[in-house]
């Protein structure tokens, strides 16, 4: 049965009637109507759903909304605009860090809260940081330039 849950996402708050086990990520795209986060595997393998929950990242694919009411969420969305995109955002055009772009929500989320209190991390944290992610597409490098680049103007 459903039942109707207040989600604050990226400071806005949302009213979702839903069952309570349905997926954080699912709320996201399909009730709220954000294009980030993306569903990869749906069994947290991937990373492509990462979003921050309460400033730290979380695969949202795994999250029953049930746990989540009250609680600070962040999406791709809350980084920044295409006008006014924010550091990572700005970092990952810079270094063309993408090829079809369908895992970069899962970098960008992951680097956001890994950044948050890391302000000069070295290369070896951000691998650390940034290991449980995957593209199919290969970009890996870039997207460990991106981050650095990103860590530089954030720290
Ligand atoms: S879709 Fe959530 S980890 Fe792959
Ligand atoms: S850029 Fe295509 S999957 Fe990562």
């Amino acid at each position: 049965m459903t039942q109707k849950f207040t989600l604050n996402v990226n400071g806005i708050v949302h009213t979702v009637d839903a069952d309570p086990d349905m997926p954080l990520l699912y709320a996201l795209r399909d009730n709220i109507g954000l294009n980030n986060p993306h569903f990869g595997c749906g069994l947290a393998q991937c990373g492509a759903c990462t979003v921050m929950v309460d400033g730290e990242a979380h695969f949202s694919c795994q999250l029953p909304i049930a746990g989540l009411q009250g609680r600070p969420i962040k999406t791709v969305e809350g980084l920044g605009t295409a006008e006014k995109p924010g550091p990572l955002q700005k970092a990952f055009m810079e270094e063309q860090a993408a090829q079809c772009g369908y895992c970069i929500n899962g970098w960008l989320m992951t680097a956001a809260a890994f950044l948050r209190d890391r302000k000069k991390p070295t290369e070896a944290e951000i691998r650390d940081a940034l290991s449980g992610l995957k593209c199919r597409c290969g970009t890996h490098i870039s997207i460990l330039k991106a981050v650095k680049r990103a860590a530089e103007m954030m720290g």
